[in-house]
């Protein structure tokens, strides 16, 4: 059982995101780095978790208003993440576990700091001035109605030139200019910087962002709770201009061997997903469906069809379950059951169709951190996340073991650590069979040897009612079938459309009691087990 050799990496493999800051540091101030992160790399690698890829959240120069995305030079790494010797050292070690380095590019701003907007800033003359956004004011006000993602108006003044600058984020993260083609091409370079050092592709943050209309219109209202939310975002991101760039970028990656691109797309609609990828385009775009839906059979299958249909001609699907924006899966569920629940949505990322994305400590059910308002570091905070407080509390430190900096530093960690580390960390789940690791662990491998889970079609097995969830993978001769009891009780269930006189063997539960059969189209499942049958 193998993937036909024609299938790429990044639709068959497993990807990992590493939120370098809370890894593995090194050096004992506190902050994750490049070196501990390279210390770590068994872990991940296929002798540990198993994973073809990691990306690392933006390791660049930075201020850090916005954590790294706010990038005051694209080709250094900020020195409390280590120095560029430390990156190839990484990009030579990686390899080496079967793992390929993916960056994270933020390329629709980048911070006032950059010496770029220094010079643009400086006056209407620089040769730089053309490379951010500048507009006069309208009637002693802004030039139009947009807002900010992080709240207030997208658009500040600078006294000293008497214009407005447009910042879709933080004033802090004025956009760059995408219509100036000196723009595109420092941009493309800095792409060629980074392939050039070995990396294998890229995040691209909010890459639907990049241009805007050309006569800055108003946005026109719409309903919605906070005032970015309010407007219909139809002149400030999704403009015609998106795909020739995206072209140029696609054909300076397919230049390099299976390099990859996924992008950040602000907003959720697949279908504005799908335009983005195809050959000429983006690989994939994040699918975030499964970060914000109710947490149901029904109400996940019905999301995971959606972006099927959406994706069918031109994409390739993924999912996500958490990231460094959004509450932990754990955390946002809440369920009496933790662990339970991190495994029902391990097998969800691991078995749909499409290439699974796993945020650091998901893999060991962490849960995110409480901070009284105080504590709370991340700049936009509050003001943009209310309903979760902000997003430090996702972003705490990898829990590796017990000891007082949990394995993480031996330092003061920069956010504090989630007190459940003294029992919830990687070194106690490896000794443990039945941990929600080494449930990940056994998912992985059994979808390295099943090409039905990497690469077959998606078949649901009824609608996801009655608390159950049941699907078929098929590719060529190989069938999988994956049965999900999202309910604290047993649970049986018919599977219709599964094939007839097909013998299955269980490859996988989550319970250890359990040796399910699917004799007769109907399976029994325990209190929240997941199962994986393979057709014999
Ligand atoms: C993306 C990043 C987020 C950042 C924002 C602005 O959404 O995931 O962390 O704040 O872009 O760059």
């Amino acid at each position: 059982m193998s993937a036909a050799p024609d299938w790429p990496w990044w639709k068959t493999g497993v990807v990992y995101h590493a939120y370098v800051r809370s890894f593995a540091d090194s050096s004992g101030d506190g902050i994750g780095d490049l070196p501990g992160l390279t210390e770590r790399l068994d872990y991940l690698g296929e002798d540990g978790l198993g994973v073809d890829a990691i990306w690392l959240s933006p390791i660049f120069t930075s201020p850090d208003k916005d954590f790294g995305y706010d990038v005051a030079d694209y080709c250094t790494i900020d020195p409390r993440y280590g120095s560029l010797a430390d990156f190839d050292r990484l990009v030579q070690e990686a390899p080496r576990r079967g793992i390929r380095v993916l960056l994270d590019l933020a390329f629709n701003h980048s911070s006032s700091q950059h010496p770029w907007f220094l010079e643009s800033r400086s006056s209407p003359d620089n040769p730089k001035r053309d490379w951010y956004i500048w507009r006069h004011a309208r009637n002693g006000r802004p030039p139009n109605n947009w807002q900010s993602v992080f709240g207030g108006r997208a658009w500040t003044w600078e006294e000293q030139t008497r214009q407005f600058y447009h910042h879709l984020f933080l004033p802090d993260q004025p956009d760059l200019n995408w219509r100036n083609p000196e723009v595109r091409r420092a941009l493309m370079d800095v792409v060629r910087f980074w392939l050039d050092r070995g990396v294998q592709g890229f995040r691209l943050d909010v890459f639907n962002a990049w241009y805007e209309h050309p006569q800055y219109p108003d946005n026109p209202p719409k309903l919605g709770l906070r005032a970015y939310d309010r407007q219909a975002h139809i002149y400030d991101m999704d403009q015609p201009e998106m795909f020739e760039s995206l072209a140029e970028l696609r054909t300076l990656l397919d230049s390099y061997p299976e390099s990859l691109a996924v992008g950040e797309l602000l907003g959720r609609d697949p279908y504005c997903a799908a335009r983005y990828c195809g050959d000429d385009k983006l690989h994939m775009v994040f699918n975030f469906e499964f970060t914000e839906s109710p947490w149901s059979p029904r109400a996940l299958l019905n999301r995971a069809r959606r972006w099927e249909d959406a994706l069918r001609e031109t994409g390739w699907p993924c999912y996500v379950l958490a990231n460094h924006d959004l509450p932990r899966l754990v955390s946002r569920v809440r369920r009496s059951d933790p662990d339970a629940h991190a495994r029902l949505g391990a097998a969800l990322l691991l078995t749909l169709r499409g290439t699974p994305f796993i945020y650091y400590g998901e893999e060991i059910g962490m849960a995110d951190i409480r901070l009284s308002r105080d504590q709370i570091l991340d700049p936009p905070g509050l003001r943009y996340f209310p309903f979760y407080k902000g997003r430090d509390g996702c972003r705490s430190p990898m829990q590796w073991d017990d000891s007082a900096g949990a394995g993480f530093t031996t330092g003061r960690p920069w956010l504090p650590l989630h007190p459940e580390h003294r029992w919830r960390n990687v070194l106690c789940q490896l000794q443990d069979s039945h941990s929600v690791l080494s449930f990940y662990r056994s998912l992985i491998r059994l979808r390295r040897r099943s090409a039905a889970l990497r690469q077959g079609d998606f078949l649901p097995l009824g609608t996801g009612s009655r608390g159950g969830l049941a699907y078929l993978r098929r590719f060529a001769a190989e069938q999988a079938a994956v049965v999900l009891n999202f309910t604290p009780s047993n649970l049986r269930l018919r599977l219709e459309g599964l094939p007839a006189s097909v013998r299955w063997t269980c490859a996988l539960s989550s319970t250890q009691e359990s040796e399910g059969s699917l004799d007769g189209g109907q399976v029994s499942l325990e209190p929240h087990e997941v199962a994986v049958f393979l057709a014999a």
